[in-house]
């Protein structure tokens, strides 16, 4: 055989071995795959996407969740309250029944949000959302846009499913009504699409997220166990922070999961960025970069597995970026 012959098979050979490394799904416990119309669904969309009566069957979708996240099975029950957005207007101090704002911050204990239709919602204010909050943008085209956009601050048990949230803009300090249901001062807040404060067993799920001020997704101030899945994040600068400040040594105990997302293209850093704690990035794609697509300082611990990097073809190639912390040699593992 000539060298040509001999090089080509071998290079057929490598594309088998990276093609089943990448697209082996390591997270699946179950190894059934679900084909329809010649879709191949992951282990999350499989769960509930496959039955074509999801729509009467919406719970379901709380035990689909993979990762630190856990099973959401808390957010549903025989006493979950079902509430419809019917109305795209806000009032962030006496939200009117039928808001966005009235289901997600006024009512407590276990909601499951829905909307009448396709809706462009403009937020006066940062959505807080309480615990055991699902907000379910399943079968209609919801935009929360333009303007403030969500916070989950001090809370536990939410979902975020199938909304696109983009251009969200920074907030002056102001009243608004807070997870509890009472109007609360809340500080400055910076333009990102969802921030995490103090939160924990979150779920985000299949969001397109892009275009905001600052970030699209901030993990901060000891939040932990949560799962980031399915979401398309594209057009921003910083994209992903899980750790906000290098002084949070809480954020030690950070979990979090990103996984089946689609980053790009356009973006540019941050897919994560992390700080102290531990992540776990698997099964994600990512279009191009312009500084790097994951990096960190800290001494994070990050674990990243069956990724699909393509380089841009400009600019820096490097996948990660480590920073080191006050010139301590750089330490922390990437694996
Ligand atoms: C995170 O999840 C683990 C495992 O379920 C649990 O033991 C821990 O208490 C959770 N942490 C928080 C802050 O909720």
């Amino acid at each position: 055989m000539t060298y040509q012959v001999i090089n080509s098979i071998l290079w057929c050979f490598i594309l088998v071995i990276i093609s089943i490394t990448i697209f082996t799904p390591k997270l699946c416990f179950a190894t059934k795959q679900v084909k329809i119309e010649s879709l191949v669904m992951n282990q999350i969309d499989q769960c509930w996407r496959f039955n074509p009566e999801w729509r009467k069957h919406r719970s379901k979708l709380a035990t689909c969740s993979v990762g630190y996240a856990g099973k959401m099975t808390n957010n549903i029950g025989k006493d979950l309250i079902l509430y419809k957005v019917t109305d795209p207007n806000d009032n962030p101090i006496n939200p009117k029944f039928g808001t966005l704002r009235y289901g997600a911050s006024r009512i407590q204990g276990k909601v499951w949000i829905t909307f009448q239709g396709d809706m462009h919602i403009r937020l006066e204010k940062p959505l807080l959302i309480s615990s055991f909050t699902t907000i379910d943008g399943r079968g209609v085209n919801i935009h929360i846009a333009n303007n403030a956009c969500l916070m989950i601050f001090k809370a536990t048990n939410v979902i975020i499913h199938g909304l696109r949230i983009h251009h969200c803009q920074p907030q002056a300090p102001g009243m608004v009504m807070g997870p509890n249901g009472k109007a609360i001062h809340l500080g400055q807040v910076d333009g990102d699409a969802i921030r995490l404060v103090t939160a924990s067993k979150i779920w985000i799920d299949h969001n397109t997220l892009y275009d905001c001020q600052d970030g699209l997704l901030d993990v901060t101030r000891g939040s932990t166990n949560v799962t980031v899945s399915n979401n398309w994040f594209r057009e921003q600068d910083k994209v992903m922070l899980l750790g906000h400040d290098d002084g949070y040594v809480r954020d030690k105990d950070m979990k979090v999961t990103i996984v089946y997302n689609y980053f790009g293209p356009n973006c540019h850093q941050r897919m994560p960025r992390i700080r102290h704690g531990y992540a776990h990035v698997a099964n994600n794609l990512y279009m191009g970069w312009v500084q790097y697509a994951i990096g960190g300082s800290m001494e994070p611990s990050l674990k990243s597995e069956s990724n699909l990097f393509i380089a841009p073809s400009s600019g820096h190639k490097e996948v990660t970026w480590r920073k080191n912390s006050n010139g301590i040699r750089d330490t922390w593992e990437f694996h």
